[in-house]
């Protein structure tokens, strides 16, 4: 059996090594490095792929982040609502421009955030709502747009981790994760489902206002040539990145798929033991499964982890602590109990190794040895 990775990156580089090394041959050289024409040609790509007007590639999905916040020119202060059931980047970045991360509670069925939460959250100072479609399926947009339409809030989507997910509206429309906000962002780090081989990032856009100023923003604020508007930052994709991307970026619909052929193998497998609990997929959206999660007794969780490491099974705890516990967002005043969901799936969530090299054989000892430390 090939050795089990938690994400399989030189596997899927052997299959597309050709291409790839072309692509990046070819970026080498004719030495264009900084905004070479691969960029502009990966977005215009994208933006296809996505059915989004813009797309505006930038340097990671931190920074995509925080310049779709800083494009909303907000007063300080101004209150963001933010799942606290998350990685750390998007509450981050809104903390770092001087507003308020107000966090909410998440589902324990889809481990997004608890849209019955959001109201309750909403204060005269609250300006965004920042939805995080988390480990590959999507929030449930049409409520929170219904929410933001009714107290005028801007949506700024995190799609870092469910580049492809659609979601799917009454009207029998469907739309990607991050094209159906205001504004939307994603990541392209190595492990996400569509990886460059370093850091890269992207903000999506319908509004054409908002991607002039995108743009301006992740480039230092400039408008022309040494004029500058606006207080930016310095993002960019480079050149080779956005090479790699446009060769992956092919392949994105086979890579979800592999992604979910695999969830459907752990799930047909492990979905009859009561002691298991599977991830499901809401109605409301398609799933890309950046990470497959089970939950299980927070009292087995760790000793599971153990066990499958004495078997070269290597599993990841996504996310081990609430932001809200964390030190660093002690000052807003939040303590334990607040966030009841988040904090009892921080005790019990484990995630498989979730990739798109995994075989059957790789699968099939997986579940088995999941299923071997709870009879033991
Ligand atoms: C939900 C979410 N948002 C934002 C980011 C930040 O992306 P990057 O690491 O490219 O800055 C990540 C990365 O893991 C993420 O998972």
């Amino acid at each position: 059996m090939k050795e089990i990775r938690m994400v399989d990156l030189l596997g899927q580089y052997s299959k597309i090594k050709e291409k790839l090394d072309y692509a990046m041959q070819d970026v080498i050289e004719n030495a264009v490095f900084i905004n070479g024409p691969q960029v502009g040609l990966f977005a215009n790509e994208l933006a296809d792929f996505l059915h989004v007007k813009h797309v505006i590639p930038c340097a990671n999905g931190t920074d995509a982040l925080q310049i779709a916040l800083m494009a909303l020119d907000l007063p300080r202060g101004a209150e963001i609502i933010v799942p606290t059931f998350n990685y750390v980047a998007t509450a981050e970045v809104i903390a770092l421009l001087g507003f308020k991360p107000i966090f909410i509670d998440s589902s324990v069925d889809n481990y997004n955030l608890l849209i019955g939460a959001i109201e309750a959250a909403i204060t005269e100072n609250t300006r965004a709502i920042m939805p995080v479609h988390i480990f590959g399926q999507c929030v449930d947009m049409l409520t929170v747009l219904k929410i933001a339409q009714k107290y005028n809030l801007y949506v700024i989507e995190d799609a870092a981790q469910a580049i492809g997910s659609k979601c799917f509206f009454p009207d029998g429309t469907e739309r990607f994760a991050g094209t159906i906000g205001h504004i939307g962002t994603t990541s392209f780090f190595p492990s996400k489902n569509l990886g460059c081989m370093g850091d890269g990032g992207a903000i999506f856009t319908n509004d054409d206002a908002f991607a002039k100023k995108i743009k301006a923003i992740a480039n230092h604020g400039q408008s022309t040539k040494y004029n500058y508007d606006e207080i930016g930052v310095n993002s960019r994709l480079d050149t080779l990145q956005a090479a790699i991307l446009r060769v992956k970026l092919t392949n994105l619909s086979t890579y979800n798929q592999s992604r979910i052929d695999a969830a459907s193998f752990y799930t047909q497998f492990l979905e009859a033991y009561p002691f298991i609990e599977t991830p499901r997929t809401a109605h409301w959206t398609s799933h890309v499964f950046h990470q497959y999660t089970l939950q299980v007794d927070a009292n087995q969780r760790d000793g599971l982890k153990k066990f499958l490491e004495t078997k070269n099974i290597p599993t990841m705890i996504y996310y081990p602590l609430p932001l809200h516990l964390h030190k660093a967002y002690q000052y807003l005043g939040y303590k334990e109990g607040d966030f009841p969901n988040a904090e009892n799936i921080s005790k019990k969530v484990i995630s498989l190794p979730m990739h798109t090299e995994l075989d059957n054989e790789q699968l099939l000892y997986i579940c088995n040895s999941i299923i071997e430390y709870f009879k033991n």
